[in-house]
C-alpha cells in the first residue's frame, strides 16, 4: 500500500514536470490526501576544533557527550526528548590543560549513568559523573593511570566487569603497542596485550566469549582469549582491502563481531567483515559503482529492525583519501546472511568532511563530521530506514548523452 501510494506520487510528479504527457492520470485529490516521505540530514555546529571525535549517549538521558581532542574538551548536547534533535549544548575541558587529548567516551553498564572517558596524552583512564543539567560539570569519580609500558589510551570500552582500552601510541620503553585491559572494580588487576600498530575498537564476539582488536596501520585483527591469556593475529589479506578499524558485537541472525576497513590513500575498497563463533574471517563488498567502490568504511553500528531484519550502517569517510565519499550507507542481507541484498546510500552534506563516528538513537542516527566539528542527523518522516524506493524503484543506469 505505502509503496503504491508513493509510486503513483512519484509519477505523477515525474510527469508533471512534463507538459507533453500532462494528460497522464494525474490526481490532485489522491495527492493532498497523501504525506510526504522524507529523508533529511542537518548539520549542527559544534564549536570549532580541529578533530571532532567520539560520541556516545548517556545511557536513559537526552545527553550525548561528544570529545574534541585537538583541544581536549567534551561538550555535552542536549536533544529534544520527543524528536531527538539537538537543542543545546555546553563544553567542559577535560584533563590538566588542553593538550591532554580527551578521545574515548564510553557508557558504563556496571555504574549506571556514569561515562568513561580517556585523556591519550595523559596515560589515563576516567570515570565520570556526566552532571544532571546541561551547564552541570563533569565529576571525576575515578582516575586509572595506564601503567608502563603502556601508552596512549585511544578508544575505552566496557565488556562485562572489565575496562578495555587500546594504547595508539608506541611504547616509550619499548616502542611496541598494547591494548590494556583491568577489573572495572580493582584496577591493579590489569592486563597489558602486547599488539601491532595501532589498537583501534575491541569487542567480544557473544558466543565464543573471545576478545576481538582492530589494528589499523598494521592491517590486522587480535584475538585476546582473556582465560588462558592467549594472542593471535589474523591480518587483514591484501587483496580485499586495508585498515581495520571500526568493529561492534552483534546478536541474533547477525552473531559476531562485524569491523570496517577504511581504506588506504588510494581509497577504500567498500569491504567489511565478520567473525563468528568460529573465529572464521568472511568479507561483504558493497557493489554502488560510484558510491560504493571506493567506500573507505571507517565506522559500523547495527541497523536493524524487527520489521526488516537484520542490517548494518557503515560510514565511508574522506578521513584518508578523498577518493572515498563521506557516505552513510544502511546495507541488508540475504536470509541466510551469505550476501548483502540491499543498499541505502545517504551521501552527507559536506564532501571532505572526513566523518568519523555513526550512532543510531531511537528514530534518528548522528553523524560525527571530524574536520568540520559538525554533528549531522539523518531523519526520516513517513518512513522507516530500509524503506527508502528511489534507489530501488530505478533500475535502469545509463548515463544520458544530452544535457537537454
Ligand atoms: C482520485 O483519488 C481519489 C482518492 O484515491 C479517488 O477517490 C478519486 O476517485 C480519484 N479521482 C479520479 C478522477 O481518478
Ligand atoms: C512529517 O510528516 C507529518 C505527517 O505528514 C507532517 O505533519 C510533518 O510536517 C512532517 N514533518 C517534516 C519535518 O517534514
Ligand atoms: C600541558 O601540560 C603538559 C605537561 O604538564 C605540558 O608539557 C604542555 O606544554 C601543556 N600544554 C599546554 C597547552 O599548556
Ligand atoms: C539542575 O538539576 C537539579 C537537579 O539535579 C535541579 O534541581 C536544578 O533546578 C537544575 N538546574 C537547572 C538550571 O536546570
Ligand atoms: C585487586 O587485584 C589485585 C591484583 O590482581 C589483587 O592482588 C588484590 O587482592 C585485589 N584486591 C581486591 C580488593 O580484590
Ligand atoms: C580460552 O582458553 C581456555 C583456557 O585455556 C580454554 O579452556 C577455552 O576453550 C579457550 N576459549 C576459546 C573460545 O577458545
Ligand atoms: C592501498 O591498498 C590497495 C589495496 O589493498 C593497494 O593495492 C595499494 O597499493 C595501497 N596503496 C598505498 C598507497 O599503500
Ligand atoms: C545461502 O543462500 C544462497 C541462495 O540464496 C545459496 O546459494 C548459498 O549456498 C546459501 N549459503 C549457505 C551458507 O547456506
Ligand atoms: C534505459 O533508459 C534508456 C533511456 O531512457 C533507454 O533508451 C533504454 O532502453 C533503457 N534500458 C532498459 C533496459 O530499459
Amino acid at each position: 500500500m505505502m509503496f503504491n501510494t508513493f509510486k503513483s506520487l512519484a509519477i505523477a510528479l515525474a510527469l508533471g514536470a512534463n507538459m507533453a504527457l500532462a494528460r497522464a492520470p494525474f490526481n490532485s485529490t489522491q495527492i493532498a490526501s497523501n504525506s510526504l516521505v522524507s529523508r533529511r540530514l542537518t548539520e549542527y555546529l559544534m564549536p570549532v576544533a580541529l578533530e571532532t571525535h567520539e560520541f556516545a549517549r548517556v545511557p536513559n538521558t537526552n545527553f550525548v557527550l561528544l570529545t574534541q581532542m585537538s583541544d581536549s574538551e567534551l561538550i555535552k548536547i542536549e536533544l529534544d526528548a520527543a524528536t531527538e534533535e539537538p537543542m543545546a549544548y555546553h563544553a567542559f575541558p577535560m584533563g590538566k590543560n588542553s593538550s591532554s587529548q580527551l578521545h574515548g567516551v564510553w557508557p558504563s553498564t556496571r555504574y549506571p549513568g556514569k561515562m568513561w572517558l580517556s585523556l591519550q596524552a595523559e596515560n589515563k583512564l576516567l570515570l565520570v559523573d556526566p552532571g544532571k543539567n546541561l551547564t552541570t560539570p563533569p565529576t571525576v569519580l575515578r582516575t586509572i593511570n595506564i601503567p608502563a609500558p603502556g601508552n596512549g589510551p585511544h578508544c575505552v570500552f566496557e565488556i562485562g566487569n572489565r575496562v578495555w582500552a587500546g594504547l595508539k601510541v608506541a611504547s616509550e620503553e619499548t616502542g611496541k603497542y598494547y591494548v590494556f585491559s583491568a577489573n572495572v572494580a580493582n584496577s591493579t588487576d590489569h592486563t597489558l596485550y602486547e599488539c601491532l600498530n595501532s589498537p583501534v575498537f575491541i569487542k567480544e564476539e557473544p558466543t565464543s566469549g573471545l576478545i576481538y582488536v582492530t589494528q589499523d596501520t598494521d592491517s590486522s585483527i587480535m584475538r585476546i582469549n582473556v582465560t588462558s591469556g592467549e594472542t593471535k593475529q589474523m591480518p587483514i589479506p591484501p587483496s580485499v582491502g586495508n585498515n581495520a578499524v571500526g568493529m561492534i558485537s552483534a546478536y541474533g541472525d547477525m552473531s559476531g563481531v562485524w569491523f570496517t576497513l577504511a581504506g588506504n590513500a588510494t581509497g577504500g575498497s567498500g569491504t567489511f567483515g565478520h567473525i563468528g563463533a568460529t573465529g572464521e574471517m568472511e568479507f561483504f563488498t558493497l557493489k554502488h559503482p560510484l558510491l560504493g567502490v571506493n567506500a573507505g568504511l571507517l565506522h559500523i553500528a547495527d541497523a536493524s529492525t524487527v520489521a526488516d531484519g537484520p542490517a548494518l550502517w557503515l560510514l565511508s569517510t574522506s578521513l584518508l583519501s578523498t577518493n572515498s565519499p563521506d557516505a552513510l550507507i544502511r546495507v541488508t542481507f540475504s536470509s541466510n546472511m551469505s550476501s548483502i541484498a540491499n543498499e541505502e546510500y545517504i551521501s552527507m552534506l559536506t564532501q571532505n568532511a572526513m566523518v568519523h563516528r555513526v550512532l543510531p538513537l531511537d528514530n534518528t542516527v548522528l553523524v560525527s563530521e571530524l574536520h568540520t566539528f559538525t554533528l549531522a542527523q539523518l531523519k526520516y518522516n513517513n518512513t522507516v530506514a530500509g524503506q527508502w524506493l528511489p534507489a530501488e524503484a530505478v533500475t535502469n543506469n545509463t548515463v544520458y548523452t544530452q544535457a537537454g
